[in-house]
């Protein structure tokens, strides 16, 4: 669905931002990081009705600034259809008239056995993580360029290492951190900022009950637990924001979360085979 704008063209005064995702979860703690940082803020997803109540929610809270109202705002689309996500870039240009930061957080997890996993699968995933950014930062990257902004994607530690049980995720998100990584080379010579931002698993209430569904009889159960069942704490989701826009304002080229697990990334790029019994060792059912 597309809000009505306003036909003429205009170009805010403040930096504008837009969230993919933005209307759940991951996506509205960094609109919510943004709104802090006085950023006029576009979230984006398909339910218009949801997306509705997520702006109420954000521009309600106590400890919101007057001005929030106005500098949150929404739009219903689907950022996996390219007619769709180009009447978006259009709706930027003619109600903003700039883009600073665009932030791809639209994407999905799995599990399952990468022995086991069906193309189907694959496809579905390799859409929602991978095609949903590239679509978007395509159909937006002309506006970008123009304030030598910056496109922060949303990746995972599963973006670096692989984990138990995870079925196709890693595939879709190591994709998205090689076409991440080939597109700040090329933006460099541009000045546009390309960032990737690798959380570990993010805590929330629904944590341990999101992929029942895809749960088969040969996993064990500690496979729906976050990360697979990885033995790591649940990040909370505040912290991933405020790293998202330290990486925005920083021009980070890639964030890791938690820390410590870059020295596992680094040691495992070196030494596959112990990083890979390390990670074994993280995961129950071993
Ligand atoms: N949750 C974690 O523990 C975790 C950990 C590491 C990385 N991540 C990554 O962080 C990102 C967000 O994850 P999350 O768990 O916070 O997500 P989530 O709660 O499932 O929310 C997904 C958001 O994306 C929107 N969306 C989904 N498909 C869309 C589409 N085709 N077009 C437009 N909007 C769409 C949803 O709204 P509609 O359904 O209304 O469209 C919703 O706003 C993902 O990339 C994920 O891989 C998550």
């Amino acid at each position: 669905m597309t809000q009505p704008h306003d036909s003429h063209s205009l170009r805010f005064e403040s930096p504008v931002a837009l969230v993919t995702g933005g209307s759940a979860g991951l996506g509205t703690a960094i609109a919510q990081a943004l709104l802090n940082r006085n950023y006029h803020v576009l979230i984006v997803g398909r339910d218009s009705e949801r997306l509705r109540l997520t702006a109420d929610r954000l521009t309600s809270e106590e400890d919101r600034t007057d001005s929030s109202a106005v500098r949150l705002h929404q739009y219903a689309c689907d950022v996996t259809n390219l007619d769709e996500v180009a009447k978006l870039a259009e709706f930027v240009s003619d109600r903003f008239g700039r883009l600073d930061v665009l932030v791809n957080v639209v994407g999905q997890s799995d599990r399952g056995l990468a022995s086991e996993i069906t193309l189907k699968r694959i496809d579905e995933l390799v859409r929602l993580n991978v095609h949903s950014t590239v679509i978007c930062t395509k159909a937006l990257l002309p506006l970008i360029r123009e304030n030598r902004g910056s496109v922060v994607n949303i990746g995972s530690l599963a973006s670096k290492i692989p984990a138990r049980y995870l079925g196709g995720y890693c595939l879709a998100k190591h994709a998205l951190c090689g076409w991440t990584d080939q597109l700040s080379l090329e933006m460099r010579q541009h000045n546009v900022h390309v960032g990737l931002v690798c959380p570990g698993p993010i805590a929330r209430q629904d944590a341990g009950h999101r992929y029942d569904k895809l749960l088969a009889d040969d996993l064990p159960p500690e496979a729906a637990a976050p990360g697979g069942g990885a033995k790591i704490k649940g990040l909370p989701p505040q912290k991933v924001a405020d790293a998202v826009v330290d990486c925005i304002a920083k021009r980070k080229r890639e964030v890791i979360l938690p820390g410590k697990a870059r020295l596992l990334i680094i040691l495992r790029a070196i030494f596959p085979d112990w990083g890979d019994r390390i990670l074994l060792r993280m995961t129950s059912g071993n």
